[in-house]
């Protein structure tokens, strides 16, 4: 009897690990930072939009994903500080680290205690999602290396 509890429970652990490896696809992805910073900055936070150049025809040019590109709109309001140039991201900004765009992104804030100029959006994101953010920019790494026309 209590041979045959011992194998049912036995067969109940084999099953249960099984069926941990055999997570769906879907599931496995939102697991992984990259993954997880390439939907936030594509489709949710919109980074792609503001930070990629576009062709003549307005749309973002894929081939320099996330290098940075002008400010085609000026603010409503003239007296506002405001950027015309939203710097690359691909593999971080400019000399900073993972740590320092994750507390960016998480304050609104860099190392210096500076916030960006409008539109760049005051973002105040969880450390999670900053550090996603960050992990996919950096995967991006080698896209910096293009040189730029015009
Ligand atoms: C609406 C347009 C817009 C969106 C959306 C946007 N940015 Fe920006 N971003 C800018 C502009 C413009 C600047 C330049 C600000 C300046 O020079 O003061 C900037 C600056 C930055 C900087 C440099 C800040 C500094 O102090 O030097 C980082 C880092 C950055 N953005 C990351 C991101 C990330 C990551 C996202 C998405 C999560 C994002 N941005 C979304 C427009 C945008």
């Amino acid at each position: 009897m209590s041979r045959r509890v011992v194998g049912t429970v036995v067969v109940i652990l084999i099953l249960t690990a099984v069926a941990g490896l055999q997570k769906p696809e879907g599931q496995r992805k939102s697991d992984d930072p990259v993954a997880r910073g390439e939907y936030l900055v594509t489709h949710v936070a919109m980074c792609v939009q503001c930070h990629t150049p576009r062709n003549t025809r307005g749309e973002l040019d894929r081939r320099r994903l996330l290098q940075g590109a002008p400010m085609p709109v000026r603010s409503p309001w003239p007296e506002q500080e405001w950027a015309f140039q939203a710097p690359s991201l691909a593999g971080l900004p400019g000399g900073w680290s993972e740590e320092q765009l994750i507390h960016f992104l998480q304050t609104g804030k860099d190392v210096n205690g500076r916030h960006a100029r409008p539109p760049m959006p005051p973002f105040r994101m969880t450390r999670e999602d900053a550090a996603a953010v960050a992990a996919y920019l950096r995967s991006l790494g080698g896209t910096t290396a293009f040189t730029r026309p015009g």
